[in-house]
């Protein structure tokens, strides 16, 4: 049978995209079909990042759609076997740690059919991560594991995983960056293409670009009023361009903090394609973020990237990229800011392998690994 490729949310497309370039590349080339789970389904959130990556469109969507974790989990699980058991594929293909990675993992591997990770052995130690359970468990059972970093080796030897189960290949969202890189679009396209009118933002060049989507930063009030307050404060000084996942924007709504970040020097625009926010980032003076990806992106665009969380399970952006823990702390926010501004920002150096060809040792170590 074909490789299954899983896609289910957001963070999955700029991953998948150059595996499956590989895949169809590869001498002879290996069949593949593409799953989308449906766990993101917004056009914002899902087809606009289709068209920007040229990723085929998905030969099954499972549709599962949005609900609680365990219900989301099991949604993909009961749609996936069936997929499964028709077109008995020689191998699954799941990247990162979404739900829809665990879940379909967990149904392949109870099926006897081999699992290939793409993104394995990070760690925050952070359990009450949702991510961070989707990741263990994954590794736990998943027949060959990719990594994107050193510390994942370190990280899956310390979980008792044999490390004949591991591939270091760099990291495949780098390909996809510099792949898009030359296609990005502009700020003020960008601006444009979002129907906002800058002539009437403060809004300029320098700017920064703001995402938060996590749980653990947007589900409590008080912990969403003091970001946004802090980002207010932020943006007096530098203007910022914020881009609301629809989970960070259903809480502004519901905890009735729209006040806070009703500003002229504020741009708050619904989630973007891949090739606006690369355009967005290639011009930003700093990124505040929480998300995964992008403390990786900044890191191999030379970009300050202050992550506002506790803890990253991607420590290379730390120790060599650009990226800087700030957490949710007010002060430490400020003079993160504060050292940009003052020349004081990290430019960092481009990690071991992060050199766009990392899909290609995957597929060519994926070929090798089903035959043997
Ligand atoms: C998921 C991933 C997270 C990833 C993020 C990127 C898990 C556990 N989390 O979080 O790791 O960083 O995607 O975006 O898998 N919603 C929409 N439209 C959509 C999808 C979601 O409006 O197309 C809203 C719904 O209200 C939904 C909420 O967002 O309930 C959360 O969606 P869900 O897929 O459960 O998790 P994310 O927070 O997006």
């Amino acid at each position: 049978g074909p490789i299954i490729c899983v896609v289910g949310a957001r963070p999955n497309f700029m991953k998948m995209a150059p595996i499956l370039r590989a895949l169809a590349e590869h001498v002879p080339p290996l069949p593949f079909l593409l799953v989308h789970t449906g766990q993101h389904y917004d056009r914002d959130m899902s087809d606009q990042l289709f068209d920007d990556l040229q990723l085929p469109r998905p030969d099954i969507n499972l549709e599962v759609g949005s609900a609680s974790h365990a219900v989301q989990t099991a949604e993909v699980m009961r749609r996936f076997e069936p997929i499964l058991d028709t077109h008995q594929p020689r191998c699954v293909i799941v990247v990162g740690d979404v739900n829809s990675t665990l879940a379909c993992t967990l149904v392949a591997v109870k099926k006897g059919i081999a699992v290939a990770h793409v993104e394995a052995g990070l760690r925050s130690n952070d359990r009450a991560m949702p991510e961070e359970i989707n990741r263990i468990l994954t590794d736990q059972i998943a027949d060959r594991l990719y990594t994107t970093e050193r510390s994942a080796e370190d990280n899956l030897r310390r979980e008792g995983i044999g490390l004949d189960r591991l591939c270091f290949v760099g990291n495949v969202m780098i390909d996809s960056l510099l792949h898009s890189r030359a296609h990005a679009r502009s700020f003020l396209e960008t601006l444009r293409l979002s129907g906002v009118d800058y002539s009437l933002f403060g809004v300029s060049k320098p700017y920064g670009v703001v995402t938060m989507h996590r749980p653990s930063n947007v589900d409590q009030p008080e912990t969403l009023r003091g970001l946004l307050e802090t980002l207010a404060e932020v943006s007096k000084r530098l203007p910022l361009i914020f881009a609301l996942h629809p989970r960070t924007r259903a809480n502004i709504e519901k905890f009735e903090l729209s006040a806070l970040i009703d500003s002229s020097r504020m741009v708050l625009l619904p989630p973007q394609g891949y090739l606006e926010m690369l355009g967005l980032l290639l011009d930003a003076t700093v990124v505040l973020t929480d998300s995964g990806g992008l403390q990786e992106e900044t890191t191999a665009l030379g970009i300050p990237c202050l992550t506002l969380r506790e803890n990253t399970e991607r420590p290379i952006t730390i120790e060599q990229g650009t990226n800087t823990l700030v957490g949710v702390d007010r002060n430490a926010i400020i003079s993160g800011i504060n050292e940009i501004f003052l020349g004081n920002g990290k430019h960092g150096n481009i990690p071991e392998l992060w050199d766009g060809n990392t899909a290609k040792r995957i597929v060519a170590d994926l070929a090798q690994w089903m035959q043997s």
